[in-house]
């Protein structure tokens, strides 16, 4: 099995003006000085990467925004390209975040248009799936999750699948203070690798990271994050506050 290093990646969602994203920074930086067998990422809204971009340089975080639009340029009001975000220093992106589908009309295909997008530029997207409660308790969850999956992912060879990121976060756990068990999770992830597997080959699956998000706490973090398919956290709430990330990404 491959060594997959854990990701720990910090979703701000629509918070923090510059001047916030500044103060954050100045004590985030200190405190995660030094890890090394993490990888730590900040997912910002895209004012905010003109502090990142000042604040993280030489430092052991990198950064990323959370949509993109898969076009390159053009008449697309109010959207961001690719470029755009490689040329402010962006490692991440985060598609089909399900906030985004619920309230943007994103779906699997403009997923996979904005993947394909992101990874053509040479940035990493965090695709990011999950069932709703609804669909968990209609016994629907691997089926969204298959769909998900082979759709977000349709059409793409190796070098794609190789530099991307999957997300499972139930959205019945997002932002409501009740995280999926160890057991739930395990199975998501173990589904999601299988059927990356199925579909692109073994050692496209043993080296993909499968993150965990939703509900994700300095008290549960430990236990989530040492379940052998979780190879990371995508953190909403809890990463804007410096300590409490902190706390998050030295897990142990
Ligand atoms: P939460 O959000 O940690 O606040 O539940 C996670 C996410 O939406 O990525």
């Amino acid at each position: 099995m491959a060594m997959r290093k854990k990701l720990i990646a910090g979703n701000w969602k629509m918070n923090k003006t510059q001047d916030e994203a500044r103060a954050f920074c100045s004590k985030f930086v200190g405190l995660v000085k030094g890890v090394q067998d993490r990888e730590i990422t900040l997912l910002v809204p895209f004012v905010d990467l003109f502090v990142l971009q000042d604040a993280l340089t030489k430092t052991n975080i990198s950064y990323g925004a959370q949509n993109l639009f898969w076009e390159e340029k053009g008449a697309y009001t109010g959207e961001i390209s690719a470029q755009m975000l490689v040329a402010l220093g962006c490692k991440f992106v985060t598609v089909g975040h399900s906030e985004r589908r619920q309230f943007f009309g994103e779906t699997n295909e403009t997923c996979n248009r904005k993947i394909k997008a992101a990874v053509k530029s040479g940035l990493v997207p965090i695709y990011c799936v999950g069932e709703t409660l609804k669909q968990r308790e209609d016994n629907q969850t691997f089926d969204v999750l298959k769909a998900q999956i082979l759709e977000g992912l349709a059409g793409f060879n190796a070098d794609f699948i190789r530099a991307l990121v999957v997300a499972y976060e139930p959205v019945w756990a997002i932002g409501t203070g009740k995280n999926a068990t160890a057991e739930q999770v395990g199975k998501a992830h173990a589904f999601i690798r299988d059927g990356i597997e199925k579909e692109f080959g073994t050692e496209l699956a043993n080296i993909m990271k499968i993150l965990y998000g939703g509900s994700v706490t300095p008290d549960n973090a430990r236990e989530l994050l040492s379940l052998s398919d979780v190879d990371g956290a995508l953190v909403g709430g809890a990463s804007l506050d410096p300590e409490k990330f902190a706390k998050i990404v030295k897990f142990d």
